[in-house]
């Protein structure tokens, strides 16, 4: 069989409970047919360095844990082919803007937590009193399309990498926040209105913040609209009717 070609991967190493300083370490594989940076991440751990530290779950793009900075972009590992890399030269990051737990590890769970702590990211019935032994309250079939399509979302915190905004002020909400809000805000079984949204939102550190460059529309692997759901949180809060959802 034809021998594949050498891929170099340079890889961020830090363990912030041992190292004083972070460094970049040099790992050569053969590339395999379909090995994306997630099998070749294995297969170093594997067979040279059984230190190096990276998460995954799902290995299908599904759980969100694997993202990294890879060349310069934040991507999910398990769905990136070496092959798609015309240099064979690759440098994975971690990303940024999450607490670091090492290497390519990052908490992008204790970030999600905080955010939907803050925004309250959860049902608020309009009744009270509604049965919850109720085995469904049905919404329009338009509108179930649109707030599910919002909650594919995987947690897996690109968005918040790639934004500039986020990079230069911690507090800001970041597109996922806002995006998790909208799911709320276009579901019609929720009690909050614009006002609830505006004292969330209406901010520096939320909708007006955003300098609607779209890195993260640009990074996001469930390609989801961010776009149109930050748009459409701007007009909410700041009062502007919205016809058509
Ligand atoms: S559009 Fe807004 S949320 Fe998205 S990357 Fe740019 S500043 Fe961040
Ligand atoms: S919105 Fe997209 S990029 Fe952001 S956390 Fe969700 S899946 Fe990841
Ligand atoms: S391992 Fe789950 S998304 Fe990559």
């Amino acid at each position: 069989m034809a021998k594949g070609r050498i891929v170099t991967f340079k890889i961020f190493r830090f363990d912030p409970q041992v190292d004083d300083k972070p460094r970049m370490v040099s790992y050569q594989l053969e590339e395999a047919p379909g090995m994306t940076v997630f099998i070749a991440l294995n297969k170093i751990r594997a067979e040279q360095d059984p230190s190096l530290q990276f998460d995954f779950v799902c290995r299908a793009g599904i759980c969100g844990s694997c993202a990294m900075v890879i060349n310069g972009l934040p991507t999910l590992a398990c769905r990136t082919l070496t092959s798609k890399f015309e240099n064979p030269e690759l440098t994975l990051m971690p990303l940024p803007g999450f607490e670091l737990i090492g290497d390519l590890s990052v908490n992008t769970g204790k970030f999600m937590r905080e955010l939907a702590e803050r925004l309250a990211l959860y049902l608020h019935p309009k009744n009270e009193d509604d049965n919850i032994h109720a085995v469904e309250q049905r919404i329009e079939p338009e509108e179930a399309e649109k707030v599910y399509e919002l909650d594919r979302c995987v947690e897996c915190g690109c968005c918040v990498s790639a934004c500039a905004t986020k990079q230069m002020r911690e507090t800001f909400v970041g597109a996922v926040g806002m995006m998790k809000l909208s799911r709320f805000a276009l579901d019609s079984r929720d009690a909050r209105d614009d006002d609830d949204f505006y004292h969330v939102l209406g901010n520096q550190d939320g909708v007006f913040g955003c300098m609607s460059l779209l890195g993260c529309q640009d990074t996001c692997p469930k390609d989801l609209p961010h776009m149109e759901q930050i748009a459409y949180m701007r007009r909410k809060v700041a009062g502007i009717p919205i016809f058509n959802k």
